[in-house]
């Protein structure tokens, strides 16, 4: 596996909607590649979230996980890693909850967005089993921001607060993604 750069705002590959998966693309070496570095990468760089675009490959597939000893967030929760192919998502009732977020691709910066509480999700993992699941809480925040990502938006087109300077480490960080 390999840590690959993560690219950052001002990258048109972040404004860029990226494209389905096919089954044949996904069971490709190269795309299982991509996958496994997309893990390696989002560890370390300490994320709870990463989207195939942010390593500038531009298919619909993204990653998360949270681990407790390795992140402070509010909360017990920890997401065991998940890979999410050609993600479909319905939300459920409004933008009601205010979520702290930052972004791998916008270092230094964090912002409240305000997000829906619960969704449901469609995708496959990366053996292109079918998978539905609705979440709520930080998972389905994460799966917000990421698939933003692939649809070609970043958290801050939707900021409720303005973002301010991250200077410390010790204060919740649930959102980086
Ligand atoms: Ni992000």
């Amino acid at each position: 596996m390999t840590i690959r750069r993560v690219v950052r705002l001002g990258h048109p590959v972040l404004r860029t909607v990226a494209s389905e998966c096919s089954k044949v693309e996904l069971g490709s070496s190269e795309v299982q590649r991509l996958i496994d570095d997309m893990v390696e990468t989002m560890r370390d760089y300490g994320g709870v979230g990463i989207a195939a675009s942010q390593v500038g490959i531009s298919l619909r597939i993204f990653a998360m996980e949270v681990r407790v000893d390795g992140f402070k967030h509010p909360g017990p929760t920890e997401i065991p890693l998940e890979i999410h192919v050609n993600p479909e998502v319905w939300t459920e009732g409004e933008r009601s909850v205010m979520s702290p977020e930052d972004c791998l691709s916008v270092p230094g910066f964090r912002g409240v967005v305000a997000r829906y509480p619960a969704l449901r999700l469609k995708s496959t993992d990366r053996s292109g089993n079918f998978v539905e699941q609705r979440l709520e809480g930080l998972p389905a925040i994460i799966v917000q921001h990421e698939v933003d990502h692939l649809n070609g938006h970043v958290y801050l087109d939707c900021l409720v607060s303005s973002s301010e300077r991250t200077t410390s480490f010790n204060q919740p960080r649930p959102g980086m993604c």
